[in-house]
């Protein structure tokens, strides 16, 4: 592996900054595990399903979250799930995993099919509405519904916008190399306090209001009010907070942005619209799909695999080293970051012929068990796999399959709509979409 040339110090730090996907696209076939310096940091960017699978999988004992992530995600989150490590980390995760049960998320399906029923219901015919927002306000009821069982939608835009400021002050956090100390009142960290204030008020609200109630519910709430440790603890009030805010900033804009995309691709390409409403008709007729009609709809699957193989939300992921280790006959020194990032994973022309079209069917036929474990990965892996995938593949699943039967969409001719790496991969313009009855 080279080290690619770069400013004393500062190495790649700028050239990343300038672009941060064609970054990783630029660097991934310049060998297994790529050398690079990031302000003062060495990152090695891995380029191979066997690199993550020894750090994701066979040596995670060794590989915490980066001080770049924990920095800007504890600031919003506190100390979880998300941000944790070691024994405390596998300790949540058992008493959380539970609430994420198959069986369970049944009820997540019915969440998502009413939000995206009240959604179309705001719809008409003909009236342009640009996509990313509009999911965004649809996965926040559904986050809502699925973590709380609550209808949110009175606070809805004062929410929504206290989860935008708190999003913007984390990316803040990431990319800035010597932030401020957190206590320095700049208008921008004012900003941000106002807006966690925000977001704790409803939370503290919503936990005090269920305690007092003492009903358990079907939503994640409910059960990690239930949930114990091994030695029978439960949670504490502030730690529900830390886990109901790590639910919520996890599974909202990722959603909302895989849904815009998908939108934005299925109307950018009818044959795949066509075979997906065709699929549609046939197995259910015009109703409201359930979760029991997911295996028989496997086109839907694949659009959805396909949309978050070219818009991967968690666009790119980071460790670091805690003791020395070697990956590919490569020193990995201590404190050394190791990234790498799903948008050029899933850009591999080796496993993905003709890699920016968007073709559902390459997934027929079981692809992901012929190609190598993490080449396509948009929720990780590992034991620190996104503990929300599957409520998350059938809220995607169940969304599309709701609207597309009431609506397709026209969307505007020209290129691709631009995105943004921020914390989550963004739509950075608007994606403008009308609706037509079908
Ligand atoms: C972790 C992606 C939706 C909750 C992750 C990770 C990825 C990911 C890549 C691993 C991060 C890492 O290890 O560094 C996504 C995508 C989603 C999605 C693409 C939607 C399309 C959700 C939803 C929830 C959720 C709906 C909750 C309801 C979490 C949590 C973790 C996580 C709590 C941390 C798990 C742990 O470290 O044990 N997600 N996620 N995610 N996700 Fe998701």
């Amino acid at each position: 592996p080279r080290l690619p040339s770069g400013l004393p110090w500062v190495g790649q730090g700028l050239e990343y900054r300038k672009d941060p996907l064609g970054f990783f696209l630029r660097y991934a076939d310049r060998g297994a595990v790529v050398r690079t310096r990031f302000v003062g940091t060495d990152v090695y960017l891995l380029n191979t399903s066997e690199g993550i699978e020894h750090v994701l999988v066979k040596h995670f004992r060794n590989y915490p979250k980066d001080a770049f992530q924990k920095r800007a995600l504890e600031a919003v989150v506190g100390h979880g799930l998300f941000t944790s490590h070691g024994d405390f980390w596998m300790r949540r995760r058992r008493m959380m995993q539970p609430a994420f049960h198959k069986n369970l998320l049944a009820a997540h399906g019915r969440v998502a099919v009413r939000a995206a029923n009240t959604w179309l219901a705001s719809r008409r015919e003909g009236e342009s509405f640009d996509a990313y927002p509009e999911m965004m306000s649809l996965t926040l009821d559904v986050v809502a519904g699925t973590l709380f069982g609550a209808d949110l939608s009175a606070q809805a835009r004062e929410l929504g916008r206290a989860m935008e400021a708190v999003m913007l002050h984390a990316q803040f956090l990431f990319a800035t190399p010597l932030p401020l100390p957190a206590w320095l009142p700049t208008p921008g960290q004012r900003r941000f306090q106002a807006a966690l204030r925000t977001l704790h008020a409803v939370v503290d609200d919503v936990v005090e209001r269920r305690r007092r109630q003492g009903a358990p519910g079907e939503d994640l709430l409910g059960l990690m009010l239930e949930a114990q440790a091994e030695d029978g603890e439960h949670l504490t009030d502030a730690q529900l907070r830390d886990e109901c805010l790590t639910l919520m900033i996890a599974g909202h804009e990722t959603t909302a942005a895989a849904l815009a995309l998908s939108l934005w691709l299925l109307a950018r390409h009818p044959e795949a619209e066509a075979t997906l409403r065709r699929e549609l008709a046939t197995v259910l007729g015009g109703r409201e799909p359930t979760v029991e009609d997911l295996p028989s709809l496997p086109y839907c699957e694949q659009v959805v695999k396909e949309s978050l193989r070219l818009y991967p939300p968690a666009w790119g992921m980071s460790r670091v080293a805690e003791a020395d280790d070697r990956m590919d006959g490569v020193l990995v020194p201590a404190g050394t970051v190791v990234a790498w990032s799903q948008w050029a994973l899933h850009r591999d022309a080796r496993h993905f012929p003709e890699p920016e079209a968007f073709r559902p069917e390459r997934w027929a036929d079981g692809l992901e068990r012929r190609i190598p474990r993490f080449a396509y990965c948009p929720f990780g892996g590992g034991p620190r796999l996104c503990i929300g995938a599957g409520s998350a593949l059938m809220v995607l699943r169940l969304v599309l399959a709701t609207v597309l039967q009431r609506f397709h969409f026209d969307a505007a001719p020209g290129p691709a709509p631009e995105v943004l790496p921020a914390i989550t991969l963004r739509p950075k313009g608007g994606i403008p979409l009308t609706p037509r009855t079908v």
